[in-house]
């Protein structure tokens, strides 16, 4: 497994990590759960995501519970968690949400125990909150770092131009800023990591802890021919993930990238998600998984890497026709 530091901080990430949206607790219960941890520990991964909004509390609960029984060295690994979405669903009132100092400190003290850790490594304001005074939020995430409850700070799905404020707040106060940023990137989910943030990654520095590499699942070409049986788009509750992806012209380019990789002699869920940490600012990849086959093909994504030549990453941009414009930025 290779490391990539995250952002201007000292923190190794493994340039693969797993994740449990979704997954942990709805498809996923403690036995599996187990044994994907075990393969991706024993790979090499060194990063664990979670939010309290997964399961509504109960996948953190569910990790907190393997992470326990396998008695891995705390300082081998890193744990996240995010706020902004609560965890009691219908149920969230006023101050249960969002990115107050009220609800971070809270949402903060309720991961740990439910992960039944000491303290974070990273933990991320799931959303912009624009109720929430950015000097709130950078003060509150200054105090829980100075407390030993978090390590590092970061956001997730904010604008290029929010980070910044949040840097610039942290520079006024002589506080410490966001260290990582957690957007959506995968072959047809380009702008953040490609256009937006290409200012904060010169002036600020920014890891990224990327999602969805596999757009959900689409980009294994799964869903080419309808929509499997117990797949995640096959889930109650998750059928706006179908509207999301499941388009013809989206369809036709995942059949092309098929035919290319069946040449490569490689899966397309490892080239898809080899595509995504080909790109230097992507400091982890964060992958999903409901069974080890899945997990297995998907750590091949550290050999198909090597593969991309240029050549190849040109055929690529040839079938996607999606390329962020930096001449329009
Ligand atoms: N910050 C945020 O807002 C945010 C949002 C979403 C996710 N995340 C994080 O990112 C992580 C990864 O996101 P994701 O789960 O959407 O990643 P993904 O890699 O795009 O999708 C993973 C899903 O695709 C299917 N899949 C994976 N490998 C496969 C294979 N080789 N063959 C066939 N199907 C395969 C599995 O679902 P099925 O088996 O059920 O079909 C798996 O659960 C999450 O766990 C979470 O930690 C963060």
């Amino acid at each position: 497994m290779d490391y990539r530091r995250m952002g201007r901080t000292g923190l190794e990430l493994s340039v693969l990590s797993y994740g449990s949206w979704v997954t942990f607790h709805k498809q996923v219960d403690d036995t599996l759960a187990d044994e994907l941890m075990g393969i991706a520990y024993d790979s090499g991964i060194n990063f664990f995501d979670n939010a309290e909004v997964y399961a509504l509390g109960e996948s953190e609960k569910l990790m907190g519970r393997v992470l326990k029984r396998k008695n891995w060295d705390r300082t081998s690994y890193t744990v996240s968690s995010k706020a902004y979405f609560g965890w009691r669903g219908k149920n969230n009132k006023p101050n249960q949400t969002g990115l107050s100092r009220k609800h971070l400190v809270e949402a903060c003290n309720e991961a740990l125990q439910r992960l039944q850790l000491d303290y974070l490594d990273l933990f991320f304001c799931h959303r912009p909150d624009t109720n929430v005074p950015i000097a709130e939020v950078v003060w509150t995430m200054n105090h829980l770092i100075q407390q030993g409850k978090i390590l590092y700070w970061g956001t997730s799905q904010w604008s290029a131009a929010e980070i910044m404020e949040a840097h610039r707040a942290a520079q006024e106060y002589k506080l410490i800023g966001p260290a990582m940023e957690q957007p959506q990137y995968n072959m047809f989910e380009r702008f953040k990591m490609e256009q937006d943030y290409l200012p904060v990654f010169q002036n600020a520095g920014l890891g990224t802890t990327i999602w969805s590499p596999l757009a959900a699942g689409f980009l294994t070409g799964k869903y080419n021919n309808g929509i499997p049986e117990g797949s995640r788009l096959a889930i109650e509750g998750f059928d706006w993930l179908k509207e999301r992806w499941v388009q013809d012209e989206k369809i036709k380019k995942v059949k092309q990238l098929a035919v290319l990789s069946k040449n490569l002699n490689v899966s397309l869920a490892s080239l898809a998600i080899a595509w995504t940490i080909h790109n230097p600012n992507v400091t982890t990849a964060i992958l999903g998984a409901t069974r080890k086959e899945q997990l297995s093909e998907n750590l091949k994504a550290l050999e198909v890497v090597k593969v991309l030549s240029p050549d190849i990453i040109e055929e690529i941009e040839k079938i996607l026709q999606n390329k962020p414009r930096l001449d329009l930025a």
